[in-house]
């Protein structure tokens, strides 16, 4: 299995987790209230870009509360294979850094495994390496579009070689001396915005990326904290020119950066399965510490209040460049609602789950302008839809819209295919916990690219996933 033995990047530098959870769990259904004060794995997008960043200057960058999860830890290997040294030192990381320029060719294959956020970012950093390297994925990630970063970086100077499509694997041939963009994204994608970033780093003056509209700014936050110059303007009124609503981000290439200390906050895209658990789960109290909550992310817990739930925010504070908070959240009465599009970039991976508490929501609630959500780790869109109406909920996908119309208890009672999809995993297994009967995924190791642990703190809080399938358990669904 893909999860469990990276092949080429990784034993070199020997990271790994613990070991992942193989094959079907099952989430026992009716699970008694949820109670606890925990904290969730580090935030995934600051994780990458701590250590690319760190690889990028010169000394010592230290690393603390980064996500161990497999992903990152595939971004772990690969700068280690471009020439960085990275060392895990107790609960801290240590980056010693090549500076600007200064990353050397890879001597094997480098496999990115489940990481489209990997993958895409070091893209836009060997676009400006004068070697070629090698990418490639597990099977999920070799169908995922790789097309969106290979047109940017392509008119920066480097040439890419990938199979029909743009999908890896595919060689990328740096350029001597990438071009300073100016390039307007057709996809409000953080990932392709932080390629284009990346590649300009690197080239002599300022490269510009205008994006549809703001997505995750982690990249130009974490810039800021390693001391370049980055200035981001949303075109609004006298200045947009006819894109209004667009997101403009400037950034001025060939700094010299020295290593820097990071604190990574909670993910509050992990964060959001233990919201809603506790949500849905009668009478449960759970609290979780120490979240991300930069608004570019927090479309979810914006929506979960707006359909009625209980979540406090508490403590609120800034580390390292980012807002952080503990979240209090209780068992919630909650109703359906109309999610618009306008809300999908700062909620993009969490409509798995959303689509979960909708099932418990009373009436219907209809999330739009989900096309990204085709082309995530699995085609998201098309899993939740036909997993619901396997659990028993009246949920359908049409066209870019899912729709959920919840209020009764979701019978359950059904195997899910995860396809390499952490995220699907983990949204069903939560919605087991509520579910009339069990509900069980056919590969549960897939969660260790996002959320080591995952099992342990949900039972922690009173959740039973066990790694026995319940005997009676259906077959996997279509
Ligand atoms: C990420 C950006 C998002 C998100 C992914 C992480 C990032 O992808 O889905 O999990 O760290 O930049 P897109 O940029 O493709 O929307």
């Amino acid at each position: 299995m893909s999860h469990s033995a990276p092949s080429t990047t990784s034993p070199k530098a020997g990271f790994h987790t613990e070991s992942a959870t193989p094959g079907t769990v099952t989430a026992a259904a009716g699970a008694k209230a949820l109670a606890g004060d925990v904290t969730v794995p580090g935030d995934k997008s600051i994780s990458h870009r701590s250590l690319i960043m760190g690889a990028l200057s010169v000394g010592e960058t230290t690393v603390t509360g980064l996500l161990e999860g497999e992903d990152v830890l595939r971004t772990a290997a690969c700068m280690s294979a471009l020439g960085a040294k990275v060392q895990k030192d107790g609960a801290t990381w240590r980056v010693w850094g090549r500076g600007i320029g200064g990353l050397t060719e890879p001597d094997d294959v480098l496999d990115m495994g489940n990481s489209g956020t990997g993958a895409r970012l070091i893209a836009g950093v060997l676009a400006a390496y004068p070697f070629t390297s090698i990418m490639t994925g597990d099977a999920s990630l070799r169908r995922r579009p790789m097309q969106r970063v290979i047109a940017p970086l392509s008119l920066a100077g480097a040439s890419f070689a990938a199979r029909a499509g743009g999908r890896l694997p595919m060689a990328i041939t740096g350029a001597k001396m990438p071009l300073p963009l100016n390039y307007e994204s057709p996809v409000a994608s953080a990932q392709v915005k932080s390629a284009v970033l990346l590649a300009g780093l690197h080239a002599p003056g300022a490269t510009t990326v205008i994006e549809p509209a703001p997505t995750r700014d982690h990249t130009e936050r974490m810039f800021r904290h390693f001391g370049v110059e980055v200035e981001s303007t949303l075109l609004t009124g006298a200045n947009a020119a006819g894109l209004g609503g667009k997101n403009k981000v400037r950034v001025v290439g060939q700094p010299e950066l020295s290593g820097r200390k990071i604190v990574v906050p909670g993910d509050p895209s992990s964060a959001a399965f233990l919201v809603v658990a506790a949500l849905i789960v009668p009478g449960s109290k759970v609290t979780v510490r120490n979240v991300g909550m930069n608004p570019l992310r927090t479309g979810l817990f914006d929506t979960l209040r707006e359909m009625g739930a209980d979540i406090a925010y508490i403590n609120a504070r800034e580390e390292a460049g980012e807002p952080v908070a503990d979240l209090e959240v209780r068992a919630s009465k909650l109703k359906g609602i109309v999610v618009p599009a306008a809300r999908a970039p700062s909620m993009i991976d969490e409509y798995p789950i959303l689509s979960v508490a909708a099932a418990f929501a009373e009436g219907e609630t209809r999330m739009e302008g989900l096309a990204e959500l085709k082309v995530k780790e699995s085609d998201r869109l098309a899993l939740m839809a036909n997993g619901l109406k396997a659990c028993g909920v009246d949920a359908r996908a049409e066209g870019e819209t899912l729709i959920v119309r919840g209020g009764a208890r979701p019978k359950g009672d059904a195997t899910i295919a995860v396809h390499l999809d952490h995220r699907i995993a983990m949204s069903f297994l939560v919605l087991g916990f509520a579910a009339e009967k069990p509900i069980a995924v056919d590969d549960a190791s897939a969660i260790a690219t996002s959320f080591p642990g995952f099992v342990d703190l949900m039972n922690g809080l009173g959740a039973k996933i066990s790694d026995l399938p319940a005997a009676d358990m259906p077959p996997v669904s279509k």
